[in-house]
């Protein structure tokens, strides 16, 4: 079932399994994309450089006179529509080193796709012909929206931008020089082109096969038919949300529009603008009318939206995502690296199928709590990536761990060989004693490999797949659900 798939969009692979002869079998099915306009960041960029809000080229320049931004990031505010960025807090403990003579002796890695277009179905694409139509029916747009009356959309739909294949590409050669030594070359490795060229180089085709399969989510084929129902509480809750954080901006832009009648979905749309636009082209003028809080409000409304849909708060998140749980807990014994590809939901719903109970926190549409661990931007970002690392020590390693050496002094005497599990969530530790009691505390937020495992036997039944996905249970309001599954 091997398919050379170099002429085809990077998007709409979803399962796709490591390692030599293991590949699993799926539906192939390929949904329309199409490509957008091709950028010219000079003439569209009017902004001035140098301001507040200036972030060199990584590629993206992005400067933007945000009110309220104080030099901070709006690109860091966007959910699951930011660009890829390493989170400068981690999840509440550092990282530390492998002690001499301790191996990483396997990779597990769910990673997410680059930045990219919109599906064709959603804002962009349905919310142009209306402006469209305001423009020539006679709307005239003042203000700061008077681009608008010359807007119109240059998204591609669903393809990678440019910016996604380098996030890719990055984050094959960063787990290259992490992992690299646990690739059997006596195999071919299957996952996808742009991680491939970043890990193995431009050859990559030589050392591994891409195959590319269906993302369930997008083309609707997903078969859990309950999960639908979770969904539509989580557009109708994060919306409840939208109305409230967008009610001013979205008043005073009123104003601007003539007879075209702006709501809080006109304002949301132009969010999204912002970030598709900015991936796209390099600049996007809708960003501006937003202050840096209402940026939070946008990243929030993703917060609600992504934990309700997937989340704890989910009557469905376990059972979505209990499938690489159980592939994972599967193939724990076998050396190497496993990768997998997916979308932001795979990754939220794998941590919600493994208990990680840190980020199940109740998200009020009132506001956001103060601190509040499920941060959507921090989490499944475009490439945003999970990886698990089974580490095997010789000894037994001090729970308290000396942050100035990676050698023998952190191992407990006359102990024997000891593994561990270590979760990374975008290059930061996820603490598992903050999710496990059985997981003693551990500076480096590790686990016994063993009391891991222990722990994960009650995951497969806890997600209740048969019962979550197809049983006659009531769906109830928002914040009745806790644990991912139905009450
Ligand atoms: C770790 O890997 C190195 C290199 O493959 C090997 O020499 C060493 O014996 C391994 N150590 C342990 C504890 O397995
Ligand atoms: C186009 O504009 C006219 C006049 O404002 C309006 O009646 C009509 O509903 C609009 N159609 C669409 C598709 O937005
Ligand atoms: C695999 O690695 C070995 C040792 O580094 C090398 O001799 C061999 O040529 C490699 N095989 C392939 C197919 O890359
Ligand atoms: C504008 O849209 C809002 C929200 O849909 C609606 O409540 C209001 O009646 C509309 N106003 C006009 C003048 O159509
Ligand atoms: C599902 O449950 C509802 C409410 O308890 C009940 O009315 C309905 O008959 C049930 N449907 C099936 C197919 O069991």
């Amino acid at each position: 079932m091997v398919i050379d798939a170099r002429n085809q969009s990077d998007t709409i692979f979803h399962l796709v399994i490591s390692i030599g002869g293991m590949a699993q079998s799926y539906v192939y099915v390929l949904s329309p994309t199409s490509a957008g306009a091709v950028p010219f960041l000079a003439q569209t960029n009017p902004a001035p450089f140098g301001q507040a809000t200036y972030v060199a080229n990584a590629p993206l320049e992005t400067s933007e006179p945000i009110v309220g931004a104080h030099g901070r990031n709006i690109f860091h505010l966007m959910g699951n529509q930011s660009p890829y960025f390493p989170a400068e807090n981690g999840f509440g403990v550092d990282e530390y080193a492998l002690p001499e003579g301790a191996n990483i002796s396997q990779m597990h890695m769910l990673q997410r796709h680059g930045s990219r277009y919109a599906p064709g179905a959603a804002p962009p694409a349905a919310w142009a012909p209306g402006i469209a139509n305001a423009t020539a029916t006679g709307t005239v747009f003042v203000g700061d929206l008077s681009f608008l009356n010359d807007w119109s959309n240059i998204l591609g739909e669903d393809m990678l931008v440019p910016l996604g294949p380098k996030e890719l590409f990055e984050s094959g050669v960063l787990n290259y020089y992490n992992y690299g030594q646990l690739y059997d070359n006596s195999s071919k490795l299957v996952s996808a082109k742009n991680f491939l060229a970043g890990f193995f180089g431009l050859d990559w085709a030589e050392h591994a096969n891409l195959i590319i399969t269906i993302d369930p989510a997008v083309t609707g084929l997903f078969d859990c038919t309950r999960y639908f129902d979770g969904i539509f509480l989580a557009f109708e809750q994060a919306d409840i949300w939208k109305n409230i954080y967008l009610k001013e901006r979205t008043a005073k832009l009123r104003k601007l529009t003539g007879n075209y009648n702006w709501t809080v979905a006109d304002s949301y749309y132009a969010q999204t603008l912002c970030s598709y636009e900015t991936v796209a082209v390099g600049y996007s003028d809708f960003c501006q009318l937003f202050t840096y809080e209402e940026w939070e409000g946008f990243n929030y409304y993703m917060d609600i939206f992504a934990n309700a849909g997937v989340g704890f708060v989910s009557p469905t998140g376990r059972a979505y995502g209990i499938a690489w749980v159980q592939e994972f807990l599967a193939r724990n014994f076998w050396p190497g690296v496993c990768l997998e590809f997916g979308n932001d939901a795979d990754i939220v719903a794998a941590m919600t199928a493994f208990g990680l109970r840190q980020f199940a926190e109740f998200l009020p549409v009132t506001g956001p709590p103060a601190h509040h661990q499920f941060v959507s931007s921090k989490i499944i970002p475009f490439a945003a990536r999970l990886n698990i690392e089974i580490i095997k020590a010789p000894h037994k390693i001090s729970a308290r761990r000396s942050k100035t050496s990676a050698h023998h002094d952190d191992y407990i005497c006359g102990t024997g060989e000891t593994h561990y599990v270590y979760f990374i969530l975008k290059q930061r530790t996820i603490p598992l004693h903050v999710s496990f009691e059985e997981c003693e505390y551990r500076d480096d937020g590790w686990c016994e490999l063993p009391t891991f495992m222990n722990v994960q036997m009650e995951s497969l039944a806890k997600a209740d797949y048969q019962y979550a996905c197809f049983g006659n249970w009531t769906m109830m309001g928002y914040g009745a659900y806790t644990d991912g599954r139905p009450v």
